[in-house]
């Protein structure tokens, strides 16, 4: 069931998205080689409390940390660990997600650390203009497919792989609502989109294969060629004027 948020609504969902960028803006200036994904999960974690929020990810189904830090090859969903040290040239995709007031927020980004090779920078940008790619012409009417088939065309026409076990989803007072929102898919198939839906656009691009395999961490998913793989995602709201942007 697809809830509609009311102006209202999307204002708390305005002040919980703020939250979620501020997480992800710190966090990118946090970031230093030699650092453990661990010690980066405690300063989202402190700066979320300190604000009177709560990390929507800690404890949800059993998850264990507030953010989500998956580096090259790991797509989605690496646990932070005292084990992992983030070294010069990986890609550190992070994922969080806040509840403020009831309301949830969710966004990733994928930092480069130090110098990264050519091939890791450009996958990078392609993925966050899938995500662009996806919210250009969208408004209320449109259908749902037309965002699949936006990442998709553009993730292909670079030669990467779109992964397909995962998918974007609607969001609000919970942080996985309908609608799937796949990030592939053909143009003018689905339901149609409609102002005050708000939904997590989160392309998740690899370098080689689409195809993915799930770790027997309970959560872990990493590429099946070990080639990196990159996450970009904001929450949006469709309003009567087109798309507003919650976490960016
Ligand atoms: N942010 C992820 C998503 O977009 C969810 C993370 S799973 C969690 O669906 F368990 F870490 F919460
Ligand atoms: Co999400």
């Amino acid at each position: 069931m697809i809830t509609l948020k009311s102006e209202a609504d999307i204002a708390c969902m305005r002040e919980s998205g703020k939250l979620t960028k501020n997480v992800l803006d710190l966090l990118g200036k946090s970031i230093r080689i030699g650092m453990t994904t661990k010690e980066l999960d405690k300063i989202a974690y402190d700066y979320i409390k300190s604000v009177g929020a709560i990390p929507s990810f800690l404890n949800y189904e059993g998850y264990p940390a507030s953010t989500c830090i998956s580096i090259d090859e790991m797509v989605v969903h690496g646990i932070p660990s005292d084990d992992i040290v983030i070294r010069e040239g990986q890609i550190v995709s992070v994922d969080v997600g806040v509840i403020y007031n009831g309301w949830q927020g969710d966004a990733a980004r994928t930092f480069m650390v130090g110098k990264v090779s050519p091939e890791k920078e450009k996958l990078v940008k392609v993925t966050e203009e899938c995500f662009f790619k996806a919210i250009e012409n969208l408004r209320s009417g449109s259908p749902l497919g037309d965002i699949g088939y936006a990442v998709q065309s553009h993730a292909e026409a670079n030669g990467y792989g779109v992964v397909k076990a995962l998918v974007g989803h609607g969001i609000g007072r919970e942080m996985h609502e309908d609608p799937s929102v796949p990030n592939f898919g053909r143009k003018g198939t689905g339901i149609r989109l409609k102002s005050g839906m708000t939904i997590a656009i989160e392309p998740m691009i690899n370098m080689g294969t689409w195809q993915v395999n799930f770790l027997n961490d309970g959560w872990g998913v990493v590429t099946r060629d070990g080639k990196p793989s990159a996450h970009y995602e904001n929450t949006i709201a469709i309003t009567d004027d087109g798309v507003e942007i919650l976490t960016l």
